[in-house]
């Protein structure tokens, strides 16, 4: 099946997908994660992204289409959207490129938080620079402290656009340009909401039952 998995910045998008990812086997499709690889690359490219993403500011369409088309034509038997689409042109040309490649869309699952849950959530996050395993300071720590759990690397990171400044940023660029996509899916009978407040098996849990329904 491919999913998309929709919700603020915080929601608990990662955390969700690598859970279904080992559940299911389904491949997940992170622009966030793949962005973050291009800055590293030092390209042109890389650079001009790393810019717009400590601002908090959404990417070109074009660049993270291109990212999408790109991860789709490797093929796959079942995708989790994690971060994408983000506009409606994103979701326009998300249905194109699965029109192409002969695959549906099964389920759109939106995660709901409030505000000030995210802003707990984002500023207490830290991740496995490694195996890329998800962290937080109080709801989440490593058993060893700055030690990962998963695969016993000391290489644990935070995001530089996970500050007060950049998440304003964030949560804007969502209500303005993404959380349209809520109402989109919704008249195409594809979406499905979960509460994200709750703890993270529970939400695990809801997923799965809302992907069964
Ligand atoms: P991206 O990497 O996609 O970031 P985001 O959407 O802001 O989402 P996050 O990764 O911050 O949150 P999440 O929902 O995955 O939460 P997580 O599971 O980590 O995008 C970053 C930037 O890249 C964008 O700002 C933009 O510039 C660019 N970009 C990416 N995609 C783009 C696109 N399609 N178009 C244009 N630009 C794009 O959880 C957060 C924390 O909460 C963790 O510490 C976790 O341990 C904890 N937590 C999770 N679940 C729970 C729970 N149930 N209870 C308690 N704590 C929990
Ligand atoms: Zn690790």
């Amino acid at each position: 099946i491919n999913i998309i998995l929709l919700g603020p910045p915080g929601a608990g998008k990662g955390t969700q997908a690598r859970i279904l990812v080992e559940e299911r086997g389904l491949v997940q499709l992170s622009t966030g994660d793949m962005l973050r690889a291009a800055r590293t690359s030092g390209t042109e490219m890389g650079n001009r992204v790393a810019e717009v993403m400590d601002r908090g500011q959404l990417v070109t369409d074009e660049i993270v289409i291109g990212l999408i088309r790109e991860k789709l034509s490797e093929g796959g038997n079942g995708f989790i959207f994690d971060g994408f689409p983000r506009t409606l042109a994103q979701s326009d040309a998300l249905g194109h490129l699965l029109e192409e490649t002969g695959m549906t869309l099964d389920a759109v699952v939106e995660m709901r938080v409030e505000d000030e849950a995210l802003v707990r959530r984002i500023t207490g996050r830290f991740t496995c620079g490694n195996c890329g395993e998800v962290y937080h300071d109080e709801t989440r720590p490593t058993k060893e402290p700055g030690v990962c759990d998963v695969c016993g690397s000391t290489d644990l990171r935070r995001r530089a656009d996970d500050n007060e400044e950049s998440l304003k940023t964030r949560l804007l660029e969502y209500y303005k340009k993404t959380s349209p996509l809520i109402g989109y899916y919704y008249a195409k009978n594809k979406l499905k909401s979960v509460d994200g407040l709750a703890e993270v098996d529970t939400v695990a849990a809801e997923i799965n039952s809302v992907l069964k329904s």
